[in-house]
């Protein structure tokens, strides 16, 4: 057994305005209750960042950014930085496949965003996983290993705590018409990644490192992923906006960690 907390990641994505937003943590925040063993981390849009700091109980709820450039300031129009979310949000997704193959966000670029994160003092919630078509060339592997290789080569073992990795394969995103990934391939990669990270950085630091799932998570398939061993928890698009199906996920974690076996009060 490890003491790694569980994390249920819901992400946004472009969705909601800042009042729709407003609305849905109210809802969740009546349902969803303070988990000790289980952190729960939202991620709006970065409009709503700022409304739902101040709305939301810091006991309950951590807030990500979606994304940030990697600059502190500068002429870099259309963007913000991760200096100016430091006191906003705990953690900031990098490198979601949506960026990766939308917005062509190259290896280095989120290298240089893990980087800028972690001196900001926000933990990188970093994205890793393969194309449909890598996959099917069985290049899955390969892809990781850079990814993770690249993605991590600024951070230091010192920060490597602040790091969550989640293997998230554009081929489950239900954006890119995905099909979940069955549990014991999404166990296989997070296995994989794990071993990745203790090539790098040592036996315990693999042991310690969370790793997450993500991709067509709903809370009817979260509970398979959730009870893998070296599962730390799931990153939910869709299924986030709905404020029962995401309180039923949460619910499924806190179960899990405490050892139940009943079903869900939800
Ligand atoms: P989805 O998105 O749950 O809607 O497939 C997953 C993700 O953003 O990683």
């Amino acid at each position: 057994m490890t003491n790694r907390k569980k994390i249920i990641v819901g992400n946004w994505k472009m969705h909601l305005n800042v009042q729709e937003s407003s609305l849905l943590v109210h809802r969740l925040a009546e349902r969803i209750r303070t988990h000790r063993d289980v952190e729960v981390v939202l991620a709006p849009s970065m409009l709503s960042l700022q409304p739902l700091s101040t709305q939301i109980d810091r006991r309950k709820f951590k807030l990500a950014a979606q994304n940030a450039y990697f600059q502190d300031e500068g002429a870099f129009t259309g963007e913000v930085s991760f200096a100016m979310l430091q006191d906003l949000v705990h953690y900031a997704i990098i490198g979601h496949s949506e960026r990766r193959v939308i917005f062509n966000e190259s290896l280095d670029l989120v290298r240089d965003k893990v980087a800028a994160a972690l001196r900001n003092d926000i933990s990188p919630i970093l994205c890793i996983g393969e194309t449909k078509h890598e996959h099917d060339q069985g290049e899955s592997r390969q892809v990781l290993h850079d990814q993770i290789a690249t993605g991590l080569s600024n951070v230091t073992a010192e920060d490597l705590d602040m790091v969550v990795l989640v293997y998230e394969p554009q081929w489950t995103i239900t954006t890119f018409n995905g099909r979940p990934a069955k549990p014991h391939e999404a166990k296989a990669a997070m296995d994989f990644i794990r071993q990745q990270v203790s090539d790098l950085y040592g036996h315990a630091a693999g042991e310690n490192i969370r790793v997450l799932y993500g991709g067509s998570v709903n809370h009817e398939t979260a509970r398979a992923y959730l009870e893998l061993e070296g599962c730390d928890g799931v990153l939910v698009g869709g299924a986030s906006l709905n404020y029962v199906a995401f309180s039923t996920i949460v619910d499924k974690a806190y179960q899990l960690q405490r050892g139940d076996e009943g079903e869900s009060r939800v």
